[in-house]
């Protein structure tokens, strides 16, 4: 089973999880870019969370991996203002016939906001059932505390699709 990762990151977080979760799986990652340069430092930075909720769609770059050429994809990508990334929202709508039967999995990143609203959101985006995980930054660290364990759950789910 051909398998790849494919993730956006605004400030870092995502690169590092989707890093860890193709080591895992020993199979390539791929960045998701938006053509659109966004504000990524300082507090700013969360007017972001308004094109998100606005449902805009990012104009991305062609991947130099097309999903056609795999049976399982993995999305690492936060969510804004409880709603999908633009950039995943443009990489879900370019991609969207190559996507189709896929097994997909989502893994979401975040501050703190209980994910179920983006979840959900994600699950209409991708029109289809999507194997989930969820990391929330514990206070004053950067990463999730269970971080391994969600990871090694996340893998057996993937792996027990049919
Ligand atoms: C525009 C914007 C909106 C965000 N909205 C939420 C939110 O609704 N709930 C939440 O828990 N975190 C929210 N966050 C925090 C990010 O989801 C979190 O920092 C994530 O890990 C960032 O991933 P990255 O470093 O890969 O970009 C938001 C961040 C930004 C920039």
């Amino acid at each position: 089973m051909k398998t790849i990762v494919y993730y956006y990151t605004l400030t870092g977080h995502c690169e590092t999880i989707a890093t860890l979760i193709a080591d895992q799986l020993n199979c390539d990652s791929e960045k998701i870019i938006e053509k659109k340069k966004r504000l990524s430092k300082g507090f700013l930075r969360f007017l972001n969370g308004g094109s998100a909720l606005q449902k805009n769609t990012g104009k991305i770059e062609v991947m130099n991996n097309n999903p056609a050429g795999f049976d399982r994809i993995i999305i690492v990508t936060p969510f804004w203002a409880a709603s999908p990334t633009p950039a995943v929202r443009g990489f879900a709508y370019k991609y969207k016939e190559e996507l189709k039967d896929k097994t997909l999995g989502l893994a979401l990143t975040n501050l703190g906001t209980d994910p179920e609203e983006a979840f959900s959101k994600y699950k209409e985006l991708f029109r289809g059932s999507l194997i989930t995980v969820s990391f929330t930054k514990a206070k004053n660290e950067w990463a999730d505390p269970k971080m391994s364990e969600l990871i090694d759950q996340f893998i057996s789910d993937l792996g027990t699709v049919i």
